[in-house]
């Protein structure tokens, strides 16, 4: 893992649950068109599920060969399976969004970028569900650039990635933008933005914080008049920060079974997210064999868990990924108010995708 921080890329999404009275208009014009066409919103429930897909490193498909399963499990185990569990959670989750936190696929394995992405992206086009990806630190080590990935993933189906937002020209990376999700269908907030997702990745560390302060100070000022509190948010990049290294296991949910693969340089991000005070919940990938989930000064940070079967891990450890649930108020007149809670858990790939470690990330 060390080369790994020489080409340190800082890959973030981050979600403004916010529900609102006020029009969409001002967040509205500075989002893309992309978005307005496939819209996010809460279902008919109440409830919008989020999806995080963590280091699937796709390179070839059948002939790449998994690492890091038990000895009788290697024969027969190729990339195949780390799509075949994709589509398995897909069906079994439901989820209203599917993000994708970096090393989608593994770029030095990987003979053609473009087969490898459509490959590893392929059960997510098929289901029909919104996807949104961000790049990790191996994705651009194949055929395709860092810009030349992001172009590509830009233009499949059902994605709401971005390329970069069209109002800032000095940020140094690709795929930077906002996503936002409407109230339920047919209730008084189905036009109304309900959660903003700030989608960004950039290269390098210093310009971490500044990114940190356009995008979520950015979304925060969106925020809309009406709220009464901050909103809840939450935030998905690649790399962990430092700060995940303030946990040990009397005070986080999950395993620690590597040391923290963060930049040795703290760029400030968890300080600007502290500030801003409405992101409630951190989301990255990585280091493959850490799930934990740790609360620090308010806010979650958590691991996905290793997604991919041509990724390192550890045999005899499932592969995994993690569902977060954000729930609304049901009101009175038996319409939908705020965001209520915020509520996570794993699934392992095994034969009942058993759920572990569901916890209570925030509450109203
Ligand atoms: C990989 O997929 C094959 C074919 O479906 C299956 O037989 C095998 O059990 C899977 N291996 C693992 C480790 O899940
Ligand atoms: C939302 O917009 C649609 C289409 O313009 C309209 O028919 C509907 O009445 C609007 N809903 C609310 C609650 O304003
Ligand atoms: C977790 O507990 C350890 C002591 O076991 C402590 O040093 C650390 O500060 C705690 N972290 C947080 C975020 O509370």
């Amino acid at each position: 893992m060390a080369n790994i921080h020489l080409v340190m890329a800082a890959v973030v999404v981050v979600l403004l649950v916010s529900l609102s009275s006020t029009s969409t208009s001002a967040s509205a014009s500075a989002i893309s068109t992309k978005q307005q066409k496939q819209s996010l919103r809460f279902s008919e429930k109440g409830e919008f599920r989020i999806l995080q897909v963590a280091d699937m490193h796709y390179a070839d498909g059948k002939t790449t060969p998994c690492k890091d399963v038990l000895p009788q499990q290697f024969e027969g185990c190729s990339d195949l399976n780390t799509t075949a569990f994709l589509r398995r959670i897909i069906a079994a989750v439901k989820p209203h969004l599917i993000v994708f936190t970096g090393d989608n696929i593994f770029g030095l394995d990987a003979k053609d970028a473009v087969y490898s992405l459509n490959a590893a992206f392929s059960p997510a086009v098929s289901s029909d569900i919104p996807w949104a990806a961000v790049l990790g630190n191996h994705d651009q080590e194949s055929t395709l650039s860092r810009a030349g990935v992001m172009k590509h993933i830009v233009g499949m189906k059902h994605t709401l990635s971005q390329f970069n937002p069209p109002e800032v020209d000095n940020i140094d990376g690709f795929g930077n933008y906002n996503l936002e999700v409407r109230g339920v269908e047919g209730s008084a907030f189905e036009n109304k933005s309900v959660a903003l997702f700030n989608i960004f990745c950039a290269l390098g560390r210093g310009k971490l914080k500044d990114l940190a302060q356009y995008f979520v100070l950015r979304a925060y000022k969106n925020k809309p008049e009406a709220q009464e509190a901050p909103a809840p948010g939450l935030a998905y990049f690649h790399i962990p920060l430092p700060d995940f290294a303030s946990f040990d296991s009397s005070n986080f949910t999950g395993v620690k079974q590597q040391g923290i693969g963060s930049a040795s340089v703290n760029s400030g991000f968890f300080t600007t997210m502290a500030e801003a005070g409405d992101v409630k919940a951190v989301f990255v990938g990585h280091d493959h064999i850490n799930d934990f989930c740790g609360e620090l000064a308010g806010i979650h940070l958590c691991y996905g868990g290793g997604f991919g079967y041509h990724a390192y891990g550890k045999a005899g450890w499932d592969r995994r990924a993690r569902v977060v649930a954000a729930s609304l108020e049901k009101t009175e007149n038996g319409g939908w108010g705020g965001v209520k809670s915020i509520k996570t858990r794993k699934h392992l790939d095994n034969q009942l995708l058993t759920a572990v470690d569901a916890q209570v990330l925030w509450s109203h």
